[in-house]
């Protein structure tokens, strides 16, 4: 069986993936095709890429799977919040609904839109409940034959948390928290308020936590201890209908504006945010494992990649074993989408665990040395280039690193990377100031060798995908420092030499020059841009940059 999995919800993060017989060949989002950041496009290029990969056209596939329900459940379901009086009832916001269904309605869903780009197809259309794709991308690459499986996001067509039971191939519903009770929307609405891009930017939140203290109470916005939790969705939205967020205005006075100075007020208010948002989910989490009495956890959802309060749940020990679907955000709902087939006719979902996030496309080394060419750039072709790149780090250089397949998901786990030395106190600040051109205070993660990993931190010792925080151990935090958050955590990604070999071996190399098998990691991409996909992506976002060197297949390019 041949199935396409797509996220289009037209709100961000399109995506595809493709699956046979249950294996998971190539998944990859539309932003990278695209370079358009969060593309809520229809993710046709990134279709193309999947029907490419697996050498195949659109009239082999067997099911088309959205991540998505058809067209109408959104709106029938805002329409209930607005009768209900849960939703302020504004001109703009009910115009929003009616603009999201016309649009939707008019591609079917997506599925014209499909026939336009790739013809006829004896192809099913499916469309899947938005949350049961979010639980089935994360339980069934979990590898646990139970599992609890808790999902939370923005939301779906209806949905906000949604808890479901995996077992044997199977996976039943518990409960579902409708929207607007949603995580995601009173992160997301704080993050607008703080002066970022709402959905998009709860990063910087998270990552300016640490800077504040105490100071502010959210009880008029969220009670976080109640199971499930409650989040006061009037309050937040109220002013919404202008385009305002009259509602945390009321008590925290004026928003900032994006790009002015961040003041105490800015951190106390973040630190609350974050603060809450980890006890609520802690909240739901224990009330999902009371109801299925089963302590392996899969999370799932964009709230999922809220590394924080996942190193949290972890340490807390109210689970066993803890898997975070590497893109638990919209993109991934994908992989889900495309597994539903496998709940039906008998079939069982195919439980594999993930092993890695290197998804998606790769360029050969003739294809890099082409754009070279044709760029008249000066290179080395290298014997070794993990040697090569761990020497010039060594020597405090920031390194372009390109290699084989691109990563699926918001994290570069090595494949396309910037790495630099994270024993330089002061490499944060240039990486940050010469490359990323990003806020002061969004702190970087280190890649470590799996095997020195407990000796640098205090948990989150099997950390792939960097979605788990974890507290560097006190006397290594002056070692790795500029991968140490002002709060002594770090965000780490445990590097196997089985998963994959060119980049364990090269931080191994850097580990054999300075005794510390640890390196600087961060998504090879400009701020505001998309991670680089191809040659010339790369070559662009190097020379546009204070980048010293690039890495790219086997080849060195230097400035
Ligand atoms: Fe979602």
């Amino acid at each position: 069986m041949l199935t396409i999995g797509i996220n289009y919800s037209q709100m961000h993060d399109s995506s595809a993936c493709i699956v046979r017989d249950g294996e998971l060949l190539f998944a990859v989002a539309e932003e990278r095709l695209s370079r358009v950041k969060h593309d809520s496009g229809f993710p046709h290029l990134a279709i193309r890429a999947c029907l490419d990969f697996a050498k195949v056209r659109s009239e082999n596939l067997d099911e088309v799977c959205f991540a998505w329900q058809r067209p109408g459940a959104t709106l029938r379901h805002d329409l209930k919040c607005y009768g209900l009086g849960a939703l302020p009832l504004g001109y703009l916001m009910v115009l929003n609904s009616f603009r999201h269904f016309a649009s939707m309605a008019h591609q079917d869903g997506g599925a014209k839109r499909f026939f336009h780009h790739f013809g006829a197809t004896r192809a099913r259309m499916r469309f899947v409940d938005h949350h049961l794709s979010h639980a089935l991308s994360a339980f069934a690459y979990s590898g646990f034959r139970e599992s609890t499986v808790v999902v939370m996001d923005g939301r779906g067509a209806w949905e906000a948390t949604s808890i479901w039971y995996g077992y044997n191939g199977g996976l039943t519903h518990v409960q579902t928290i409708p929207w607007p009770n949603s995580l995601g929307l009173f992160y997301a609405e704080f993050t607008g308020y703080l002066g970022f891009q709402k959905y998009s930017d709860e990063w910087k939140v998270m990552g300016l936590a640490p800077y504040g203290q105490a100071a502010v109470s959210l009880r008029e916005f969220i009670v976080p201890e109640d199971a499930p939790y409650w989040v006061n969705h009037k309050r937040l939205l109220a002013g919404a209908s202008s385009g305002g967020q009259a509602g945390i205005e009321r008590s925290f006075g004026a928003g900032r504006a994006p790009e002015s100075e961040i003041d105490d007020r800015h951190k106390n208010i973040a630190f609350a945010v974050q603060e809450a948002c980890e006890q609520a989910m802690m909240t739901v989490v224990r009330m999902a494992i009371d109801k299925t009495h089963c302590r392996n956890l899969c999370l799932a959802g964009g709230v999922a990649l809220n590394s924080k309060a996942n190193g949290k749940i972890l340490a807390s020990g109210v689970a066993e074993r803890l898997f975070i679907q590497p893109a638990a955000a919209d993109d991934g709902a994908a992989l889900g989408a495309a597994l539903a087939p496998y709940l039906e006719g008998g079939r069982h979902l195919p439980q594999t665990a993930m092993r890695h996030a290197y998804l998606g496309p790769a360029s050969s080394d003739e294809e890099i040395e082409s754009s070279l060419r044709t760029y008249k750039l000066r290179y080395t072709r290298l014997d070794d280039p993990a040697q090569t790149a761990a020497e010039l780090l060594s020597q405090g250089k920031i390194l372009g690193w390109f290699q084989g397949r691109m990563e699926f998901g918001p994290r570069a786990l090595g494949s396309r990377s910037i790495l630099a030395d994270p024993r330089d106190p002061e490499m944060n600040a240039k990486v940050n100031n010469a490359v990323k051109f990003r806020e002061w205070w969004r702190p970087f993660a280190p890649s470590m060798l799996a095997e020195v990993a407990p000796d640098y931190l205090e948990s989150a010792f099997d950390s792939p995908y960097m979605v788990v925080t974890a507290q560097v151990k006190p006397e290594k935090r002056s070692v790795i420092p500029s991968v140490t958050h002002v709060d002594g955590s770090a965000r780490p990604q445990t590097v196997e030499q089985s998963v994959n070999p060119l980049y364990w071996r090269l931080i191994s190399e850097f580990g054999k020059r300075t005794g510390v098998p640890v390196v600087m990691n961060t998504s090879f991409n400009l701020r505001g841009e998309a991670i680089v996909h191809s040659p010339t992506d790369a070559v662009r976002t190097f020379f546009s940059s204070g980048m010293d060197a690039l890495v790219i297949g086997c080849f060195l390019v230097e400035k």
